[in-house]
């Protein structure tokens, strides 16, 4: 952290989450929240919720939240650090000089490995264009670019040379430690330092801001590898930079194409397609999605409407591509943003087809761009023979399950209704068997799962629910706490992010009054800040009667209680400490819960 925790919690508590939202988000009471559409992903019904005693967000269609500071964060796309600053300045607090040397020193290495991309850039810039660059050249026109679009994506050209590019931006003043963590050179003990990029045509990679923070050489013609590429270093993070973003985030079109490689953003965008981004070998992550969200919403004044551009894969058409398609299509509806597939068959990939059928052709196959989730579909209809009437229904089985992904049931209808009339089943069979699976309780997520994500892991994981509702209630009804300690410690919670966050708001409870947001300062990580809201957001039920209260509450404890020694019995094994646990559980059962005070 760079700020002191007292700082970063003083801004918090000037920002109040919901003055804060408003400016974003327009927000509507009901009872004690504010409701609203979620900003971060594509949504008709509100079900973003912001909570002003816990001063806290979270979203129940798509898992986001956090509190004031992650808000910003997520939605200016900022740093920890930036948010704070942004909130200290709205709140007119002066935050003291970055006081931790360690962060100054990591700013001013950034700078520095930025300075050193740009001069390298530069370098190359040049070599394209001069005696040394001939081959570069040749090899670009004889790929179609033109002058113009080889300027506007910096492309360059490394010569054979051992250390050139080395001893140039050493003569630049750059020290050898800074010129290593570059990574633009390999460094063997006995050989020292050598340019890792020669004899390649280069493309620099640039983020939003257009700051170059890696490179791509390829080689010109055959060779391995094809493409070598900066590995990550503290400016370059794979997962979170798109390929010709820069450029196609100012964008007029109405859609944004995510395809493979560099050369198929260079072939768009000299095509007229500005809105052509590549997530670069790497595959697609949620890093990924998450900007694209960010890029893909289109404010619309006029209303309240958020209008979302059409999100295209532009995939290779090869088995490879289809499986990174179908990858890409799940990450991006976990994100909550639906996609559709562009046909580049009979090419290989969207440069070629350019070349041989032109911009028309291409801006027609955008319009003929396939619905995701039907293209998944019909990808699955290849692993079943849908000829034999067992095959059929065993697909229409597996169709169906997927269909329960969809969360708004007009949205399913839709597609029940689409996929009957595609596949020529009657849509009251179609309904059947939907409804059919989902008692089954076998509803997947709808497409072939991908590494499962944390984020998966924990709205699956039943275990978790309870433990959450008990903090949540705790921090609602501070006045249970009492009770609660008598019987449950935080050792109880099994989960251990909600471990840490029981430890911390019990103490907090001990000392004073819960607070809940603050909490969430004290975790660096996105995703347990996620976490940590989307417990205290679980509803504790409208529980009218004291009697019922009591009741759930007890019920509530002596559930966390069998999870605990149910943890306890697998990770710790001490005879001893389920003894005493088993012990507190049946003291548990037993008790009789006095809760009548709270009221
Ligand atoms: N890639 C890579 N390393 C490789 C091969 C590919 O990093 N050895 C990345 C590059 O970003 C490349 C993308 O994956 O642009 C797609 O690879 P591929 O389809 O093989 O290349 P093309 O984009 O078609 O490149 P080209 O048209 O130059 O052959
Ligand atoms: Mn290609």
């Amino acid at each position: 952290m760079y700020y002191p925790d007292e700082i970063v919690e003083e801004v918090r508590q000037r920002n109040d989450i919901v003055d804060v939202i408003s400016s974003y988000v327009r927000l509507n009471k009901k009872g004690s929240n504010y409701f609203g559409l979620c900003p971060f992903h594509n949504e008709k019904t509100g079900s973003f919720s912001v909570t002003p005693s816990k001063q806290m967000f979270y979203c129940f269609g798509c898992h986001v939240g956090g509190n004031v500071i992650s808000f910003v964060q997520k939605y200016e796309n900022m740093t920890f650090q930036e948010a704070v600053q942004s909130l200290a300045d709205r709140a007119g607090i002066q935050l003291p000089e970055a006081e931790d040397a360690g962060a100054r020193e990591r700013e001013n290495r950034r700078a520095q490995l930025l300075a050193i991309n740009k001069e390298a850039g530069k370098y190359y810039y040049a070599q394209l264009r001069s005696e040394a660059g001939k081959r570069g050249m040749e090899y670009f026109k004889g790929r179609g670019l033109s002058d113009e679009t080889m300027q506007r994506f910096g492309l360059g050209f490394a010569r054979s040379s051992k250390d050139e590019t080395f001893r140039y931006l050493r003569s630049k003043g750059f020290s050898d430690e800074l010129l290593r963590e570059s990574r633009l050179f390999n460094f063997r003990e006995n050989s020292g330092m050598t340019d890792k990029f020669w004899n390649r045509v280069i493309f620099p990679i640039m983020d939003s801001g257009h700051r170059i923070i890696g490179f791509g050489g390829r080689v010109m013609g055959e060779g391995e590898p094809k493409y070598l590429n900066s590995p990550e270093t503290p400016i370059f993070d794979k997962s979170r930079n798109l390929y010709g973003l820069n450029i196609a985030k100012s964008t007029k079109a109405k859609n944004i194409i995510i395809c493979e490689g560099y050369m198929d953003v260079i072939s768009l965008h000299q095509a007229g397609f500005d809105q052509a981004v590549a997530s670069l070998g790497t595959a697609f992550t949620s890093g990924h999605a998450n900007l694209i969200a960010r890029y893909a919403r289109e404010n619309v004044r006029q209303g309240e409407m958020t209008r979302y551009k059409d999100i295209l894969l532009c995939y290779d058409s090869d088995g490879a591509g289809v499986d990174a398609a179908k990858r890409a299509l799940s990450i991006l509806r976990q994100a909550g943003l639906v996609a559709k597939v562009i046909n580049m068959r009979p090419y290989k990939d969207p440069d070629e087809f350019i070349k041989n059928e032109g911009a028309d052709e291409f801006q027609k196959r955008i319009n003929d761009a396939e619905n995701g989730f039907m293209y998944e579909i019909r990808m699955l209809e290849s692993e079943y023979d849908i000829k034999d009437p067992t095959g059929k229904s065993k697909f229409i089985t597996d169709v169906a399950t997927r269909l329960l992904g969809f969360e708004d049931p007009v949205e399913r209808d839709n597609y029940i209704g689409h996929i009957a009339y595609k596949y020529d089943v009657a849509k009251e069979s179609l309904d059947e068997v939907v409804r059919k699976q989902a008692i089954a309780g076998t509803g997947v997520s709808i497409a072939p799962k991908p590494m499962a994500t944390r984020n998966e892991e924990s709205i699956n994981d039943a275990s978790r629910l309870p433990q959450g509702r008990l903090l949540s209630w705790i921090c609602e009804k501070p006045e249970i706490y009492g009770i609660v300690k008598q019987y449950i410690s935080p050792d109880d919670f099994a989960d251990p992010l909600y471990r840490k966050v029981a430890n911390i708001l019990f103490g907090q409870l001990e000392a004073a009054a819960p607070n809940p947001a603050d909490i969430i300062s004290m975790f660096d990580d996105e995703e347990d800040q996620r976490q940590i809201a989307e417990a205290f957001h679980q509803n504790v039920g409208n529980l009218e009667s004291i009697e019922m209260q009591k009741s759930a509450l007890k019920d509530l404890m002596i559930n966390i209680k069998r999870l605990s020694i149910t943890r306890t019995d697998r990770e710790d094994n001490s005879f001893d400490t389920i003894k005493k646990l088993r012990k507190e559980l049946e003291d548990l059962q037993k008790a009789s819960i006095d809760i009548s005070s709270i009221e």
